[in-house]
């Protein structure tokens, strides 16, 4: 049976009551959801994922109200991010507390949290004055969901409903800082709230320093990626490759005339981000041999987009 598409709040809340995934949608990326209170239900996400169970889920908190019963302790960098940030696409790694589900934490002594902004999510979690776990709606390594339909292409057979939001705005998944006691605020995975907006609000651990305290599971180094063999182009490609038909272009604003398609995402970090895994799905499509990216600028507006376009990239 393929996945049924809705855009009722009230029948997303009683199908996930009663125990079954919900796909949602965030302002990041969709989300495939269960209970964070039913262990079975939160199985299933790893199973339907299928994700390694070391690797730990954010839980979505209704309000910020919640986080007590997730964190053995606020620290205040932590309270200042929230206070900044909430809701929106940041995700706190918190001490967590004592009984915690490891299911959850994959077996670990912290709990990472978050407080979604896209209003569907807020209204649904409201509606449940629950907490849901999320991990992005599509199966383990490959690419994140930003509209209702790619979450449908990722679970094509599978008895699953899928709160309709409309296209995600931000498009890639949240920024993750560790805020634990007794150590810098530290980013764990960039996303569209940048270095800069978090430095305005708490001093960052230098990047570069180890931290014994913190495991990053799930950031294997392949990882959000198509099916299709995904390479780095040169910003000025060889002439050779711009001529065949089996290669396809993600391109960033300057002018590119290729024999194969191209997708121009522009120049615009903001906008490249929120099309960036739709253009990926759409070029995943066309049985090309080969997508090229040409790469954007290096510039910290363009790191969690780097980020994920190198995870996504094979090494050639
Ligand atoms: O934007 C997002 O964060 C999306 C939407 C649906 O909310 N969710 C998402 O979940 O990207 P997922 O499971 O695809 O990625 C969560 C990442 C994983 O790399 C996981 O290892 C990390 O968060 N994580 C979860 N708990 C952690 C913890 N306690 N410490 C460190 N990393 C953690
Ligand atoms: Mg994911």
């Amino acid at each position: 049976m393929p996945p049924r598409c809705t855009t009722d709040i009230d029948e997303a809340a009683a199908a996930l009551r009663r125990g079954e995934l919900v796909a949602i949608p965030t302002e990041t990326v969709y989300g495939l959801a269960a209970l964070a209170s039913q262990p079975d239900s939160v199985d299933q996400v790893y199973a339907l994922k299928g994700r390694p169970s070391s690797n730990p889920l954010i839980v979505h908190l209704p309000n910020p109200e919640h986080v007590s019963n997730w964190a053995a302790e606020i620290p205040d960098n932590a309270q200042r991010l929230m206070d900044a940030f909430w809701p929106g696409p940041l995700t706190i790694v918190l001490p967590a507390r004592p009984g915690v589900s490891s299911r959850i934490t994959a077996g670990q002594n912290t709990i990472a949290l978050r407080l979604p902004a896209h209003p569907l999510c807020r209204s649904l979690l409201e509606k449940l004055d629950d907490a849901v776990v999320a991990p992005s709606a599509n199966r383990s390594k490959s690419i994140s969901p930003t509209c209702a339909e790619h979450v449908c292409r990722q679970f094509p057979i599978q008895d699953l409903l899928v709160l309709d939001g409309g296209a995600c705005p931000v498009g890639l998944e949240s920024t993750i800082v560790s805020a634990l006691p007794g150590e810098p605020a530290r980013i764990l995975r960039p996303g569209m709230i940048g270095v800069d907006q978090l430095e305005a609000i708490v001093p960052l651990a230098d990047s570069s320093m180890p931290l014994a305290s913190v495991r990053v599971p799930g950031q294997q180094s392949r990882h959000y990626a198509p099916r299709t063999p995904t390479l780095w182009s040169s910003r000025e490609p060889s002439a050779i490759l711009l001529t065949r038909t089996d290669v396809g272009w993600l391109n960033c604003g300057a002018p590119l005339v290729a024999s194969g398609p191209v997708i121009d995402l522009g120049n615009n970090p903001d906008v490249y981000a929120r099309k960036l895994y739709a253009s990926l799905y759409e070029l995943d499509q066309n049985h090309l041999s080969e997508i090229r990216i040409v790469p954007p600028p290096e510039t910290s507006a363009w790191q969690a987009i780097l980020n994920r376009l190198g995870r996504a990239t094979t090494i050639e």
